[in-house]
């Protein structure tokens, strides 16, 4: 099983692989297969069909992030912070706390570069590991008004630049950068001693995070261009399903195999 330690020594090894639960079935499918598992506040959406992560509450991530922990105990599982529970250090502290004594979790994860450095830094001073959250950060989607692909400039890559060094600064483990220029991501994980987990931001990061219910095909209202598609999920299962209403309508099913 990863640990801070292990994970950290990963930087510019074999590439990290991390994919998001948020229930404990698909935890124990994913347990001891995959580096580590993020229950990302992407939840709302996938699993609440939200519009927006931004109504995910800390009560929300604590309950679905002990689902995956209980799933997946040999698994680093990280849970992600929600909108508007680490404005200021002792908020941050409060609430990662309550992370660390409700569930399992063994990290949180935080939204924000320079802006946020001293809310990472509050909180890994308190022994509460921190993996970062650059790039396009779907917390600000409102008030960014939308998602916006980041590294477009040489000025916003520098930025970025600069993100990343202040969240490696604050003590952070490990940082995503999501939806940056595959070049800008290049170049902001060189910049940095800490390994980076890459979404929608190319090859050259130490690892990939994808969401799963998009990499196993079971959402099918929008598909990212950074998804690769492992499974035609909602397609299998709607197979099976029209199956199921068939049997049963024809008394297929139940046979005697099935019946006391
Ligand atoms: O919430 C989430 O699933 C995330 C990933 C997209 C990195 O933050």
């Amino acid at each position: 099983m990863q640990t801070v330690t292990s994970i950290k020594k990963a930087k510019n090894g074999t590439p990290l692989t991390v994919i998001t639960a948020y229930d404990s079935l698909f935890a124990s499918i994913f347990n001891k297969k995959i580096d580590m598992i993020l229950v990302g506040d992407s939840l709302n959406m996938s699993f609440n069909n939200k519009p927006d992560t931004l109504s995910a509450t800390l009560e929300i991530m604590i309950y679905h992030t002990n689902a995956v922990c209980k799933g997946a105990p040999d698994t680093f599982t990280i849970c992600d912070m929600p909108f508007g529970t680490y404005t200021d250090e002792k908020m941050a502290l409060k609430n990662a706390s309550r992370v660390y004594q409700e569930t399992d979790a063994h990290a949180v994860k935080i939204e924000g570069g320079v802006e946020r450095a001293h809310i990472i830094k509050a909180l890994t001073c308190n022994s509460i590991a921190v993996m970062g959250h650059i790039g396009l950060m779907p917390q600000h989607v409102r008030s960014e008004g939308g998602y916006k692909v980041r590294g477009k400039t040489e000025e916003d890559t520098l930025e970025l630049i600069e993100d990343a060094k202040a969240v490696e600064k604050a003590g952070a483990f490990a940082i995503v950068i999501e939806g940056v220029k595959a070049d800008a991501a290049k170049r902001i994980s060189e910049s940095v001693n800490i390994p980076t987990i890459g979404i929608g931001a190319g090859k050259d990061t130490d690892g990939q995070v994808l969401v799963w219910s998009d990499m196993l095909g079971f959402f099918q209202e929008f598909q990212p261009k950074f998804v690769k598609q492992y499974l035609d999920g909602s397609e299998i299962v709607k197979k099976a399903v029209d199956e199921y209403v068939k049997d049963v309508q024809s008394r297929a099913f139940p046979t005697k195999e099935h019946t006391y």
